[in-house]
């Protein structure tokens, strides 16, 4: 039987890379959509040349440049959004609502698409100015996730800084756009949006230690060696990359319905228990870490994706463990 066909968008990245690795290890064949030609991630997947296929599209606000790309396809993946990094509105909302429409629409286009799996976040689930008192974020809560594009970011005084706001109204934007696009558009294909909180686990596309910082795995470094959650962490919890992957593969399953959205939160966790670890297990690291951290990670209920997609989280210690032994390796070999 032929492999099926998976259209992948942000396999540059961290979690898409991990995405396409374990999509290719799962027998799929994938259509890699890139900006710009990879050398590293060719490298990572060199092992599956004869699955593997690079698509180049220069410009993603444009349906007619995807035109062609996802014929005979399977399954989209579409993981590419940029993170905070600046305070260009354009810069965030431009591939949230533009390449998200460009891409739901080329692929309602193409018959044999039966799925597109959108990668979300958490901040979908989220109204921009925060969680009203006491509440749990979840799938279905009946907040207000309205974003103002006429708001002037720059003015903002959000305690996140402008780079979270923009981004964090960004994936708001982007889950409203592909809801809107299924409920209008009615589509051949099953639309599935996951929402992961913060992703933290060994980074395939990490090359030194520094680069740490260009990935969500920074906050987690940030926090055990300064000693201080980063400003902009908003008592968000963690994931563990393993299980991020493991979501986006089993929401392929015919068996998980159109319009379905998961929330990917690990179980537990909290900044003492981190410092514990680190001060146990790593006592040579410099980490500023220790128990008297304060901040608490805000409620989570990530049920639904334990009970459609069988998710069972891997531990608190596990992330932490994995961050930091991929980062002692960089350091001793640098
Ligand atoms: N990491 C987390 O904690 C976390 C949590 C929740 C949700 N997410 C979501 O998961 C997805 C992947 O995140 P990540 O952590 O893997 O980020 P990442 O390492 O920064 O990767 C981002 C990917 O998106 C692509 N990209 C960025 N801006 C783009 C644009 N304007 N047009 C086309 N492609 C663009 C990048 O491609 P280039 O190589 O061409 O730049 C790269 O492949 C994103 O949708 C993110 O919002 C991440």
């Amino acid at each position: 039987m032929a492999r099926e066909l998976i259209f992948i968008t942000g396999a540059t990245g961290f979690v898409g890379s991990a995405t396409a690795i374990a999509a290719v290890k799962g027998g799929y064949r994938l259509r890699i959509c890139l900006r710009k030609h990879s050398d590293r991630l060719r490298a990572l997947l060199s092992g599956y040349n004869e699955q593997v296929e690079f698509v180049t599209v220069s410009d993603w606000t444009d349906e007619a440049l995807f035109r062609g790309h996802l014929d005979g396809a399977d399954y989209v993946i579409h993981l590419a959004h940029p993170l905070p990094s600046g305070t260009d509105k354009e810069y965030y909302f431009t591939p949230a609502v533009k390449v998200t429409t460009a891409l739901l629409k080329e692929a309602a286009r193409v018959p044999s698409i039966k799925k597109v799996v959108i990668t979300s976040s958490i901040a979908a689930l989220i109204p921009l100015d925060g969680i009203p008192p006491g509440g749990v974020v979840k799938e279905d809560n009946d907040w207000d996730f309205n974003v103002d594009e006429a708001e002037d970011f720059t003015a903002s005084n959000d305690p996140r800084g402008i780079p979270m706001r923009l981004y964090h109204a960004s994936k708001l934007l982007a889950n409203r756009t592909a809801c809107e696009f299924r409920k209008a558009a009615k589509p051949q294909y099953a639309l599935v949006t996951l929402h992961p909180v913060f992703v933290y686990g060994r980074n395939p596309t990490q090359t030194a230690a520094k680069e740490i910082e260009e990935s969500s795995n920074g906050l987690l470094w940030y926090a055990i060696m300064a000693g201080i959650p980063h400003y902009s962490y908003s008592q968000v919890p963690g994931v563990h990359i393993d299980d991020v992957v493991e979501a986006h593969i089993k929401a392929l399953d015919p068996a998980i319905p159109d319009g379905s959205r998961y929330l990917l939160s690990g179980k537990g966790g909290n900044w003492k228990e981190v410092a514990n670890l680190i001060q146990r297990e790593y006592p040579g690291l410099g980490a500023k870490i220790t128990v008297d951290i304060e901040e608490e990670f805000l409620s989570t209920d990530s049920g639904k994706a334990e009970a459609e997609l069988g998710m069972q989280w891997r531990s608190w210690d596990q992330m932490v463990r994995d961050v930091v032994d991929q980062q002692l390796e960089f350091m001793k070999g640098e």
